[in-house]
């Protein structure tokens, strides 16, 4: 697996080493922009804007699965089946992610990334088309069917919309177009909080709405991405189809002059022919593949088990459990939002600086303090009045530092971790996995909190502890790296 490398020229390299606004900014021109646009607004959205959309509305579905039962049985149902119906809708989203993001390797070689792309929009109107509807008739089931193709299709794109942001982009930019997917996925959470709220559609009658418009973001997708290329790596190295891959690249550097990089991918064709891709197997036994692969799941893993979508999904019923009432909750809910996106655009621009480790461990030691001091806040909240208000101050907090480097740096940093070969199959196991941790937290939190009370989130505490303990001592800086020196210093360690 040796020569697995990236090839990339000198002057790359040299802009790769030291960042600066105009190195990092040459390169993106219109056309390129649009791409990232069409590919990243229509795909990062669906998977925000539905990881947050059932927060808000919680009471409405949760009257909604009690009156359709009630009306088909005669008998109310118990308030903890109600939950557990509500938690199947809100988690099995995250299953049907966990299977798009399984299925993104071969999808991302059979169909190429934009087809893949254009393909998944399918599932987005399938499932517009269910949650929509289900009112009408009379089925929670269908807001859960339709829960799950959007997972589908959310997991697709989280495996399929990096590495598409990442294949067209020029070497310098990756880092920051591979930080635009989680901008992306935090301003689609709060939209979907604005929209939730009571004074928007977060009614009785307008919840079906506004579980349908997800259909948008997949029809600005159909109209926009069919003007661009498909990715010119994809087309040249999986293909084969050279002069097709240079007139992708000329569109999207919007000049002719392309040679320079045209020849980087050839040379990466070349050196891919002569090594077979790793299979599963060698995934998990070639130890020059398995520890960058277990980081890369380590990484994923302390991204959803530090507890994030508690927070996201349940916040305001966090909030109303605080103390607060229904309006004031769903406003701390959106303070959350603008929070996460705020701090996420400080990250982008902190993480070519302070490194990808350092962020990712500040914030995964901050949000170990913040639920260590939310669950006193919590435990003593009948003894005055303003503990209510520093947990609700915890939880946004919490939110702030996860946004500091949990949030984004996991994405990225599996694609600077592996070479071209490995990376579609080391990419569907790490964004499986999380999903599959994703889904864990969803269904498990509600019924542990009811059992534990506030001292639920000192689950979270333990796990946070020591994923960043795993932090400080496994993960290794990429910053300022090319791919090739870090893929050399995992077979140096294999060797050791
Ligand atoms: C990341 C997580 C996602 C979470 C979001 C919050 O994208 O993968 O599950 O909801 O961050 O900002």
């Amino acid at each position: 697996q040796d020569n697995h490398q990236d090839t990339t020229s000198p002057e790359a390299r040299m802009v790769e080493d030291k960042p600066t606004v105009t190195a990092q900014l040459k390169g993106l021109n219109g056309r390129l922009s649009y791409a990232i646009a069409a590919a990243a607004l229509g795909s990062a959205f669906q998977h925000g804007y539905n990881t947050g959309v059932v927060n808000a509305p919680q009471a409405l579905l949760e009257d909604f699965i009690n009156t359709t039962s009630y009306e088909r049985t005669g008998i109310p149902l118990e308030e903890a089946n109600t939950k557990l119906i509500f938690s199947w809708a809100v988690s099995i989203f995250c299953i049907g992610g966990m299977i798009g993001g399984a299925l993104t390797g071969y999808i991302a070689d059979k169909f190429g990334r934009k087809g893949g792309l254009l393909l998944n929009n399918f599932f987005a109107v399938l499932a517009a088309a269910l949650e929509g509807f289900a009112k009408m008739a009379n089925s929670y089931e269908m807001i859960i069917a339709g829960r799950f193709f959007i997972g589908l299709n959310s997991g697709l794109n989280a495996g399929l919309a990096p590495m598409y942001l990442t294949e067209i982009s020029p070497v310098h930019l990756r880092g920051a177009v591979g930080t635009v997917y989680q901008l992306v996925i935090t301003i689609s959470i709060l939209i979907s909080q604005i929209f939730g709220m009571q004074s928007l559609l977060g009614t009785a009658d307008r919840w079906p709405v506004l579980l349908a418009i997800t259909v948008v973001p997949g029809i600005f997708q159909l109209v926009t991405l069919p003007l661009c290329p498909e990715s010119p790596k994809f087309m040249l190295i999986i293909q084969g189809k050279d002069v097709d891959a240079q007139r992708s690249l000329a569109w999207l550097r919007n000049s002719i002059d392309v040679h320079e990089e045209m020849e980087e991918i050839r040379n990466e064709y070349e050196s891919m022919k002569l090594i077979p891709k790793p299979n599963m197997w060698e995934m998990f036994t070639n130890t020059s593949l398995r520890f960058p692969l277990i980081i890369s799941l380590m990484m994923m893993l302390s991204q959803q088990l530090s507890g994030i979508n508690c927070a996201i999904f349940f916040s305001t019923e966090i909030f109303k459990t605080a103390g607060l009432n229904e309006e004031k909750a769903q406003y701390a809910t959106l303070g959350m939002g603008i929070m996460n996106v705020f701090m996420t655009v400080i990250s982008l621009i902190l993480v070519e600086k302070a490194g990808r480790k350092t962020l990712h461990l500040t914030g995964l030691i901050g949000m170990f303090v913040c639920t260590i001091l939310l669950t006193i806040c919590l435990a003593l909240k009948e003894y005055a009045e303003w503990l209510r208000y520093l947990s609700v101050l915890l939880v946004i907090l919490f939110v702030v530092m996860f946004a500091t480097g949990p949030g984004s740096i996991p994405w990225f940093l599996v694609t600077e971790l592996f070479t071209q070969g490995a990376r579609p199959l080391a990419t569907s196991i790490a964004v499986a996995t999380n999903w599959a941790a994703n889904f864990i937290v969803g269904l498990c939190f509600l019924p542990l909190a009811v059992a534990l009370g506030p001292y639920v989130f000192l689950i979270f505490s333990g796990l946070l502890f020591f994923f960043a303990a795993f932090t400080f001592r496994y993960v290794p800086e990429t910053k300022n790296r090319t791919i090739e020196e870090i893929s050399a210093m995992f077979r140096q360690r294999s060797y050791q």
